[in-house]
């Protein structure tokens, strides 16, 4: 019987998500369909018991309901716990384990992409919030040496930072203060909106002061090459943008659905075509 799989969230009538699930299913021959499901805040809990009534394999959890989904499932993966986000739900006979690829698909997507070891690495990220967060857990799992913050607000990186039980060095910095110290990382990641569509001429934070041989990465893929992050370039860095990102939390969340991890290249092609941007 064909399984259905699928993603809540709201909005969600731009997801890319049921194109590139779609395709890998497809490709591999699984009898197996993915959909984008429009889900209020209020229909969250009734949304849920419709996963286990219908016998729906797995979704995704996307904006708003990553951290509210949580009290509804029956188990919560480690990571997803630490992080207080889901993104990622497997009906397993009936029990709905969530897990969070979201952090974990950003470093699988960074270390494969720029070939970057990430152990004793020194990293700023840009951003605290929920983004942020699980990039956070993921980066100081994968054994980075100092995992920064900066923010417009400071104070929310510093909560961050507190809220967090991992074990890596870490400060707070406004974006100034980060400015002013910049050539100090390796790795800089912006995790805020700050560039997307349509303020396509804003930059989260100035580069000047930023090493030639710096790994630059934006989680935006829309632009996919945001103003910011071709400025990196242009200063010698090494870039990234956010499609890698996108596909590998996807990925992640199809392996653990399926049990087989798909074809992550031939997933970008798929995105980066219906994003309008080049195939090669
Ligand atoms: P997400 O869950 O997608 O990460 P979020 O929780 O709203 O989204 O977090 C957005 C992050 O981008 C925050 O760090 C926010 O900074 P504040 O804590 O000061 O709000 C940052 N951000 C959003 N818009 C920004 C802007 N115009 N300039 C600088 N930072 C911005």
């Amino acid at each position: 019987m064909k399984q259905l799989y699928g993603v809540i969230g709201c909005p969600i009538h731009h997801s890319l998500s049921p194109l590139m699930h779609n395709d890998a299913f497809q490709q591999l021959g699984i009898d197996a369909h993915y959909h984008a499901f429009h889900v209020e805040k209020e229909k969250l809990p009734a949304a849920i018991q419709g996963i286990k009534a219908l016998g729906i394999a797995g979704v995704n959890v996307t904006i708003p309901h990553k951290t509210a989904v949580i009290p509804f499932l029956d188990e919560i993966d480690e990571m997803a716990r630490r992080i207080g986000a889901v993104n990622t739900i497997v009906n397993e006979n009936g029990r709905l384990i969530g897990y969070n690829t979201d952090g974990p698909g950003f470093v699988r997507a960074l270390v494969e992409e720029t070939k970057t070891d990430i152990q004793g690495k020194r990293i700023l990220l840009i951003g605290a919030g929920g983004a942020a967060r699980g990039i956070y857990f993921a980066l100081a799992n994968a054994e980075a040496e100092q995992i920064d913050i900066c923010n417009r607000t400071k104070s929310n990186a510093e909560q961050l930072i507190e809220a967090s039980d991992v074990s890596v060095a870490s400060h707070a910095y406004s974006l100034e203060e980060a400015e002013a110290r910049l050539s100090q990382y390796e790795i800089i990641i912006n995790t805020t909106s700050v560039g997307l569509y349509p303020d396509v001429e804003a930059m989260p934070l100035s580069l000047m002061n930023m090493n030639e041989n710096t790994v630059v990465s934006d989680i935006i893929y829309n632009p996919l090459e945001t103003k910011w992050l071709k400025e990196a370039r242009q200063k010698g860095a090494m870039v990234q943008n956010g499609v890698g990102m996108f596909v590998y939390q996807g990925a992640l969340a199809f392996e653990k659905w399926t049990g087989i991890f798909p074809d992550v290249e031939r997933m970008k092609q798929v995105v980066i075509q219906q994003l309008g941007g080049a195939t090669c």
